[in-house]
């Protein structure tokens, strides 16, 4: 097997600007040890997100002149509209500025006080959104998905005896819709099964229930269907993909993952009675239903990046150096996340730093550390984001798409090393401001003595 190499030549680079160890003290200390406070310019190699960070290639930034910026019609949405039927044929396809945007519409549509909507595990933005509209998200991903350490080819899988148990306890009359997430974030960007995506879809037939996809990172579970489940090693990645939406009656999409754009994204809904509420309401808060908060361009940068995705090539480099970046950790003992998911490694900070309490924040205390050992910027998932409804202690290291090289993974590779040796040395944190909402964002924090 020769080495897998970035499909793609680099045309267009942007410089970073080299840091020390001593500037980047200074930095943290002023950023008060929050690395959302951080300018991105003072870091390094930026691992905190995958979502609207991906290179766009010269194809996109052609389609960005070719844009039409027309209000209504312009030729971007039906090039656009015609892109994604290709792959996701429904029969009402709405843009939106972004994934959240189309969670917001539709459980405006969908969702109010007594519902219940149940789903993998669902995104915070999905989670904030089926809450805000008075309804309940309600997660119930396979056991196996909960256990950070334990191996399963498909970890994002729906729990299905739940999920009939749930639907015949809560009735359906309350139930606007069961959403699959796929690839699934924040169970560690593990993918869902087609077998497993077929036997839900058979659940919802069954019931009468309206299965919706959050499908961001589509593309990427298309190849984990391809590598690891029986029957999809022959079958082209567009194959997988009009299969694995032909189960379902809608989806959001976050075009800022797997469409490789920086701003985008869609509602797709085969009823058109919420298609029409859906449109009503996108009228009053993103724009006309053929451009829907974005520009002409932004659109035309969706289609073309919807076609490139689907490249194997693509996918074997993106899914492989993510993987290459985990097991080269863990081969020296660093613990994350297993298997490697497909968009970012997961450093299971609890196991890491035993000594730090969880109040005391090790997810944060190991993230700040990256940053100071190697101006790594990633991202906690843990006490500082939930509170104490955390269930893991986790550092993400999400990789952007198509940014980064070989040789800079080998560096995150070293730092994360370096930090690992040092591990005992590391200290507990504590905020010394504490917001009431989304607090990761603002918190400030100083080290405990
Ligand atoms: N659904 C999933 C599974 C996501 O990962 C995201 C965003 C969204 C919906 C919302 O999309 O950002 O376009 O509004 N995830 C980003 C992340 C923010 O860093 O994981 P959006």
């Amino acid at each position: 097997m020769k080495t897998i190499i970035e499909p793609f030549r680099i045309k267009s680079v942007e410089p970073i600007k080299m840091t020390t160890r001593k500037d980047r003290e200074e930095y943290i200390r002023v950023a008060n040890y929050n690395l959302f406070s951080l300018h991105a310019d003072l870091v390094l190699i930026d691992l905190l997100t995958d979502s609207g960070t991906s290179a766009m290639s010269s194809e996109q930034w052609a389609g960005i002149l070719r844009g039409d910026e027309s209000y209504a019609g312009s030729k971007s949405f039906y090039r656009f509209h015609r892109a994604v039927s290709e792959i996701m044929p429904f029969d009402n396809i709405i843009p939106t500025h972004q994934g959240r945007a189309a969670e917001k519409i539709l459980f405006s549509v969908i969702g109010g006080e007594g519902k219940k909507i149940p789903n993998n595990t669902h995104f915070d933005t999905t989670r904030a959104n089926v809450e805000f509209s008075g309804a309940e998200a309600v997660d119930l991903v396979i056991e196996e998905g909960k256990d950070p350490q334990k191996l399963h080819p498909f970890k994002g899988n729906m729990d299905v005896l739940k999920l009939e148990k749930f639907i015949n306890e809560t009735g359906t009359e309350n139930i606007p819709c069961v959403m699959i997430t796929i690839t699934n974030n924040s169970g560690g960007g593990q993918p869902v099964s087609m077998e497993n995506i077929r036997e839900v879809s058979h659940i919802c037939k069954k019931y009468d229930l309206p299965l919706i996809i959050d499908a961001c990172r589509f593309a990427e579970n298309a190849y984990f269907i391809k590598i690891r489940e029986e029957g999809y090693s022959n079958k082209s990645i567009k194959d997988i993909v009009r299969e694995i939406f032909s189960y379902a009656d809608g989806c959001t999409m976050s075009a800022k993952k797997d469409a490789l754009v920086n701003i985008g994204g869609y509602l797709c809904l085969n009823n058109d009675d919420w298609a029409t509420q859906a449109r009503n309401l996108l009228i009053i808060t993103e724009g006309f239903p053929t451009y829907g908060g974005l520009a002409g361009r932004d659109l035309e940068a969706i289609a073309i990046g919807l076609e490139e995705i689907l490249h194997e090539d693509y996918l074997q480099y993106r899914i492989r150096s993510t993987e290459y970046l985990g097991e080269k950790i863990n081969a020296e003992g660093v613990p994350i996340v297993l298997p490697v998911g497909g968009h970012a490694v997961y450093i299971d900070a609890k196991a890491m730093l035993p000594h730090i309490p969880t109040e005391q924040f090790p997810g944060q205390s190991l993230a700040v550390e990256l940053y100071l050992e190697g101006g790594i910027r990633g991202c906690e998932i843990g006490t500082v984001m939930f509170g104490e409804a955390a269930q893991m202690e986790l550092v993400r290291l999400a990789i952007p798409r198509r940014v980064y090289t070989q040789s800079h993974i080998d560096y995150v590779i070293e730092v994360i090393i370096n930090v690992y040796k040092n591990k005992d040395k590391l200290k507990g944190m504590k905020f010394t401001y504490e917001p009431e909402v989304l607090r990761h964002f603002t918190a400030q924090f100083e080290y405990v003595d």
